[in-house]
C-alpha cells in the first residue's frame, strides 16, 4: 500500500465502503493477533505537568485543575488489585515531570510493581519525554514498553499545536532512545486535529511503519474547553472525529497488520459505544482506569472523560461485557506483547 492508498482509505464516506474497510481490518486483525483483548490497567498517577501543549487539559498554565500526586500506597494498592483481579499488565501514565524525585519515585514504583505476583504484571510507562539515563534507570527496573505519541508526524502543524520550546525532533529522538534501549515502542497521534488534513494521517501511518513502531494508542481529538486550542475551533463534530478515529485504526490495522492497537478513551468520550467501535474496527487492546475514582475528575486531558464515578471493579466488569457483546474474550493473566516486537528486528533500530 502507497501514499494515495492509504488516502483513500480514510477519505472513504460511503457507507457500505466504510463497512467494507473495517471488515478487512477485522480479518486481519483476526490472522495476525487474533480477537483475545488485553487489558492494559492505567494507573494515572499525577496530574502535575511542565509541559503546557494547547491541546491538553492539565497543561501547565491551566490554573483550575486541583493538582494531585497518588501516594506509593495507593499505587501500588491499585497495582495489587490489578494483580488480584488477572489484569496482565498496567499503564502508569502522569503529566510531564523530569525532577530527580520524580525520576527516582518513579523508579521505586516499578520495582515494588514487579515484586507483586513475582514479577507477573508487565509495565508500561507512558510518562513523556525524559533523558536516556532516565529511560534506561526505568527499563532496568522492570518496565518493559513505552507509549509516548508523536502527535502528529507533520512538522509545523506540531509546532502549531505547542510552545515554541516544546521540540518535534526531542520527541522523535526520544522515541529512537526508547526504540534503542529495547523498549518495545509505542506512539501515536492525535486524529482530527484543527489544520490537519487526511495527507498528514496517512503520513502518520507512513512514519509508525517507518519507525517499526510495535503499539499504536491514538484516538480523535476532544475539545478541552479551558484550552487555546478550543478557540481556534468553530464547531466540533463528535460524529466526524468519532468516524475518522475509527477510519485510522483499521487503515492502521490493513497497513501494519501485527502492531498492538489501542481502542483509546477518547473514542468513548466521543460516543457510549467509542472503544466496542475501535475493537471492531482493529484494534485489540483496552486501557480500563484502575486508579481510585477520588483523582479521576483532576486528570481530564479533553472534555466528556468517560468513567469518572466508576470504580476499577466497575469498569472491569463493565468491559469484560462489552468485548463479549461483540464476540471477543479478555486475555487473563496474558502480558499480549505486541507480535510485531517479536517478529522485528532488533539489532535494526
Ligand atoms: N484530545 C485528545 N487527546 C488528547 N491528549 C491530550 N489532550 C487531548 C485532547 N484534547 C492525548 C495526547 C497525549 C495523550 C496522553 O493524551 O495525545 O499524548
Ligand atoms: Fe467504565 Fe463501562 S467502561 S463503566
Amino acid at each position: 500500500m502507497n501514499r494515495d492508498d492509504l488516502i483513500k482509505l480514510l477519505s472513504l464516506t460511503d457507507e457500505n465502503q466504510i463497512e467494507e474497510l473495517f471488515k478487512k481490518a477485522y480479518q486481519i486483525k483476526q490472522e495476525f493477533v487474533g480477537t483475545k483483548v488485553y487489558y492494559r490497567g492505567i494507573i494515572e498517577f499525577s496530574n502535575y505537568c511542565v509541559k503546557d501543549c494547547y491541546y491538553c487539559g492539565i497543561r501547565k498554565s491551566n490554573s483550575s485543575v486541583d493538582r494531585f500526586m497518588m501516594t506509593k500506597e495507593e499505587i501500588l494498592e491499585a497495582a495489587k488489585w490489578a494483580y488480584d483481579e488477572k489484569f496482565g499488565s498496567l499503564v502508569l501514565q502522569s503529566g510531564e515531570r523530569i525532577d530527580r524525585e520524580y525520576i527516582d519515585f518513579v523508579t521505586d514504583i516499578i520495582k515494588e510493581i514487579k515484586k507483586i505476583g513475582d514479577g507477573s504484571l508487565g509495565i508500561t510507562l507512558s510518562l513523556g519525554e525524559q533523558t536516556e539515563e532516565s529511560y534506561k534507570k526505568w527499563f532496568e527496573a522492570g518496565a518493559h514498553r513505552y507509549l509516548l505519541r508523536i502527535e502528529t508526524s507533520n512538522r509545523e502543524l506540531y509546532q502549531k499545536l505547542h510552545p515554541e520550546s516544546h521540540l518535534f525532533d526531542e520527541r522523535l529522538n526520544c522515541l529512537k532512545t526508547l526504540k534503542k534501549l529495547g523498549f518495545q515502542t509505542g506512539t501515536g497521534v492525535m486524529i482530527g486535529l484543527p489544520e490537519q488534513t487526511i495527507e498528514d494521517l496517512a503520513n502518520d501511518l507512513i512514519f509508525f511503519k517507518e519507525m517499526d513502531i510495535d503499539m499504536i494508542g491514538m484516538g480523535p481529538y476532544v475539545l478541552h474547553q479551558e484550552t487555546p486550542l478550543a478557540k481556534k475551533v468553530n464547531r466540533f463534530d463528535s460524529r466526524k472525529q468519532l468516524l475518522m478515529g475509527l477510519k485510522m485504526i483499521a487503515v492502521a490495522r490493513v497497513f501494519l497488520k501485527d502492531v498492538n492497537v489501542a481502542s483509546t478513551t477518547a473514542l468513548q468520550a466521543l460516543d457510549p459505544l467509542g472503544r466496542e467501535k475501535g475493537l471492531q474496527a482493529g484494534a485489540n487492546i483496552i486501557m480500563p482506569n484502575i486508579g481510585a475514582v477520588t483523582y479521576r475528575k483532576a486528570y481530564q486531558l479533553y472534555d466528556n472523560k468517560p468513567c469518572l464515578d466508576e470504580s476499577a471493579g466497575i469498569c472491569k466488569t463493565c468491559f469484560e461485557g462489552r468485548v463479549e457483546v461483540i464476540g471477543e474474550s479478555v486475555g487473563y493473566g496474558e502480558w499480549g506483547d505486541s507480535p510485531h516486537f517479536k517478529n522485528r528486528d532488533k539489532t535494526k533500530n
